[in-house]
């Protein structure tokens, strides 16, 4: 990526600069849930954040391509995995990923959350996430299903997609791939003042059958 920083890149370095840590460095329950049971292989994170999962993984033995548009949320991942001691295992790639997407395939594409207020052309970056699974590999397509129960009525008409849309806007070719968890995913999560609030969430696993 050109070292010049975008409008997109500059909202989401505004929004990682508001605080020390944006993210609770934790990884999310759904890669936990849905990966744990993977071996070890390449994984290529999408939209990294501040690199928990990127971190949890490696901690399990990936090596790990961790990729965001943001320069501030990459040396996050890098200062956070070389504090746990994963650093070696962790590669960072500046990128924006509607221009861009790394090179090569890997054992599990893993998109948490890639979502944003910017615009993002997010169905054809997940499809072409879903290209570079490797034979024998993962995908995992983890997003907001719904606003959190605790925002207020106007922010709740935002339209996120269902888990069944989020596979249906692959378009992949049924023959080639075993639908593996399609569904949305409830679970408990404070809201901004420590009251118990919920999270809906799609989640989507999929593995590409070996050819
Ligand atoms: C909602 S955050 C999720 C972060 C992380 N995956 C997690 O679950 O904690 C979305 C991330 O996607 C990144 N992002 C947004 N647009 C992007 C783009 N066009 N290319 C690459 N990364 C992008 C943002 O910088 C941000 O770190």
């Amino acid at each position: 990526m050109s070292t010049a920083t975008s409008q997109d890149e500059q909202f989401w370095n505004d929004l990682y600069d508001r605080s020390d840590r944006i993210w609770s460095g934790n990884p999310n329950a759904a890669l936990v849930r849905e990966a744990t049971h993977l071996s070890p292989g390449h994984a290529l994170d999408l939209g990294c954040g501040e690199g928990g999962d990127a971190i949890w993984l490696a901690s399990r033995g990936w090596r790990v391509t961790a990729t965001d548009i943001s320069r501030v949320a990459l040396a996050r991942t890098r200062r956070y995995a070389d504090e746990a001691g994963v650093g070696h295992l962790v590669d960072g790639e500046h990128l924006d990923l509607a221009v861009s997407f790394p090179a090569g395939e890997f054992d599990l594409v893993s998109a948490q959350f890639l979502q944003s207020p910017r615009e993002l052309p997010r169905e054809r970056i997940l499809r072409r996430a879903a290209a570079a699974v490797r034979p024998g590999g993962t995908l995992l397509v983890v997003g907001h299903a719904a606003g959190p129960s605790w925002a207020p009525p106007e922010h709740q008409e935002t339209l996120f997609p269902r888990a069944r849309e989020v596979l249906d806007s692959l378009a992949l070719a049924e023959d080639q791939w075993e639908e593996q968890r399609c569904e949305e995913w409830s679970r408990p999560q404070e809201g901004p003042d420590g009251q118990p609030g919920v999270m809906l969430d799609s989640i989507v696993r999929l593995r590409r059958r070996e050819r």
